[in-house]
């Protein structure tokens, strides 16, 4: 039992050591070009999935109408746009990002299927580590509100609203 002991305990310090020589050498990815460490995405998606999700069941105060889309194309283009990219025109900044910011009206990047509430904690709370800024202290509750809903309804859109996203 304490040769077991013994050896588990050598083993863990093995590779507590070896991380930390891996991280001094120079070679742990930290330039935005380098690809993501093994199980780096896993880990970042599952527990960025499961903070959320309870977010899932809060309700928009406000409903999907124009007055509110137009109110979020406001805050979309000063706060977001730089990042996410507008229709038909995906943001240079992006590419240079990691993780890349999704362009949200790219039909294939867009929130559309996460509910309202998701958007909504992501935009207030942002995303640590990822360039997405938390956006509490610089919008009210009413214009995060409009610009989540706005997101939600990406594909499907009025046109003049999508107009004022250029
Ligand atoms: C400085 C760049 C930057 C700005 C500005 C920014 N974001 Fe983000 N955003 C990101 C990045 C990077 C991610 C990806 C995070 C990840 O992969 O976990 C992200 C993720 C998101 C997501 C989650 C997308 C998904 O697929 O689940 C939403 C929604 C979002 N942002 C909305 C917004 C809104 C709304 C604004 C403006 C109020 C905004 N962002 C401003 C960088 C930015």
């Amino acid at each position: 039992m304490k040769k077991f002991l013994l050896g588990w305990f050598l083993g863990w310090l093995a590779i507590i050591a070896g991380a930390y020589l891996f991280v001094r050498s120079g070679h742990a990815p930290v330039a935005t070009q380098s690809g993501p460490l093994p199980l780096e995405t896993f880990f970042a998606k599952t527990a960025l999935h499961a903070a959320v999700a309870p977010a899932a069941r809060l309700k928009s105060p406000l409903p999907a109408n124009s007055d509110n889309f137009f109110g979020g194309v406001m805050v979309y283009n000063h706060n977001c746009a730089f990042c996410h990219g507008e229709p038909n025109h995906p943001s240079q900044i992006a590419k240079g990002m990691f993780p890349p910011p999704p362009q949200l009206f790219n039909p294939d990047e867009m929130v559309t299927d996460d509910p309202v509430g998701i958007t909504y904690w992501k935009v207030k709370n942002g995303i640590r580590l990822s360039g997405m800024p938390a956006f509490h202290a610089k919008l009210s509750e009413e214009q995060m509100w409009q610009v989540s809903l706005l997101l939600r309804n990406a594909n499907k859109l009025p046109p003049a609203v999508e107009a004022a996203l250029k």
